[in-house]
């Protein structure tokens, strides 16, 4: 894509290690990625992402120097980092909230990728792996979110290590496996830490084959039409570079709002409370960014459905490249999919409010004093959630499907340069036409 290389090693060294490694040619060649001209600043996601990694593999390694993966000891040792160790509380706060940040760029990341049409082919891998990072990142939250060994972490994995038991078959002894036992204990947390240090660093592989899949065909746009000329680009560095620089430095303050100003917002109170497999919690919840898939859980009454359908959820949209059957790649041209997708994501808002409230008790929020229980002698709660997991799962195959054979898309411009320099931004006062582009 990015055509012939425009590095000339200038030192006798440098052109001693081009002929042996040319990774400086490669950084170059990097920063030279024409990349189209017009990207605005949901195309920061990716960067943010990668930010948010790196931050959560070293803060991550630190926290492991002090963490004891021992279900006796666990609990304490993490009160020993966020009391003796040196700045232990901020290591442990920007980790726990950097999952939590990571996991709202990710999900400003795909929904960015659903507006713009950015799965369709030819970017279909590329999208493939972004859902196997997604895919490991929730398996690594979750076993991460088991170490501090409090009350939520050991019952949120006897929750879902149980719900994996209700499958035909394999369920009882993959459970049995994952436990390292017959019930959540010493050799579960220990596995999990295992994991969950091991994870992050698979993560990175994928995303350096997510970032290998991305160069292949060029970034899409937000007009979705694909590049025709090298007017339509510009060098990745230093327009995107900078781009990229400060939307992250913007994402960083709201990050840091959370760390220094609310660090405790995210998390829930009953994970101070040490581990005890005698005492259930009143309300077994998972961390925000998982509700909508505990709330499909518990929208299906039958427990092995209701796992089919949870992980169904993800796994329908590792096949959405393939059920959307629009022409027409970018929702900017496409007024009546806007639509849908507000409405999907209106969808995942709902359920994950439903996952977060007890099944059993229909709340309306914002009467009287906190929450006021409503008994309409049907349970509110868990037809939202149903009515929600349907709403979902329409958006993602018949929508998807049909909608292209009805609608009618607003005219597609020819190229990325036609709608940049109709732009009445990009004529200067006093010119008559847009400016040439120089080089
Ligand atoms: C650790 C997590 C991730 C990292 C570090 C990451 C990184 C990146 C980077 C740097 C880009 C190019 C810049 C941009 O378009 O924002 C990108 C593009 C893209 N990513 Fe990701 N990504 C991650 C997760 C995901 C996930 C979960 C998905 C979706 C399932 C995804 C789908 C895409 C798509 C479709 C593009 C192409 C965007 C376009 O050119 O329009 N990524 N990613």
């Amino acid at each position: 894509m990015s055509g012939h290389s425009t590095y000339e090693p200038k030192t006798g060294i440098e052109r001693w290690l081009d002929t042996r490694l040319p990774i400086i040619r490669f950084g170059v060649d990097l920063g030279d990625f024409p990349t189209p001209k017009n990207l605005n600043y949901w195309w920061t996601f990716g960067a943010i992402l990668g930010v948010c990694l790196v931050t959560q593999i070293v803060t991550g390694i630190i926290l492991a120097m002090h963490y004891v993966p021992n279900a006796t000891l666990a609990f304490d040792s993490v009160e020993h980092i966020m009391r003796d160790v040196n700045y232990g509380w901020l290591i442990r706060y920007i980790h726990a909230n950097g999952a939590a940040m990571m996991f709202l760029a990710v999900y400003i990341h795909m929904f960015r990728g659903l507006y713009y049409g950015s799965y369709k082919a030819p970017r279909e891998v590329l999208w493939l792996l972004g859902m196997v990072i997604y895919l490991l990142m929730v398996i690594t939250a979750f076993m991460g979110y088991v170490l501090p060994w409090g009350q939520m972490s050991f019952w949120a994995a006897t929750v879902i290590t149980n719900i994996l038991g209700s499958l035909p078959v394999v369920g009882p002894p993959i459970t049995t496996w994952l436990w390292g036992g017959f019930a959540v204990d010493d050799p579960t947390l220990n596995r999990f830490f295992s994991l969950h240090y091991l994870l992050p660093f698979v993560i990175a592989g994928v995303v350096v084959l997510h970032i290998w899949a991305l160069h292949v065909p060029g970034n899409n746009n937000p007009t979705g039409v694909n590049v025709k000329s090298e007017a339509d680009t510009v060098p990745f560095h230093p327009y995107y570079t900078i781009k990229d620089a400060f939307g992250a430095g913007v994402f960083l303050i709201l990050f840091a709002a959370f760390v220094f100003y609310n660090p405790d917002g995210m998390g829930h109170a009953d994970n101070y409370v040490p581990a005890n497999p005698l005492v259930t919690p009143a309300h077994i919840v998972p961390e925000w960014y998982l509700l909508p898939y505990y709330a499909m859980l518990r929208a299906v009454p039958n427990k092995l459905l209701g796992v089919l359908t949870m992980f169904g959820a993800i796994g329908v949209l590792f096949v959405l490249p393939w059920l959307d059957r629009s022409k027409v790649r970018s929702m900017r041209y496409r007024p009546t999919a806007r639509i849908f997708l507000a409405l999907f994501l209106l969808t995942c808002l709902v359920l994950g409010w439903c996952g977060a409230h007890e099944p059993d008790a229909a709340v309306i929020p914002g009467v009287g004093p906190g929450f006021v229980l409503v008994d309409y002698g049907i349970n509110t709660d868990v037809w939202l959630s149903r009515l929600g997991t349907l709403l979902y799962f329409a958006y993602l195959i018949p929508v998807q499907l049909f909608l292209p054979l009805f609608e009618t898309p607003l005219p597609v411009p020819e190229s990325i340069s036609t709608p940049v320099l109709s732009h009445p931004a990009s004529v200067p006062a006093g010119a008559t036409s847009a400016p040439e582009k120089k080089g």
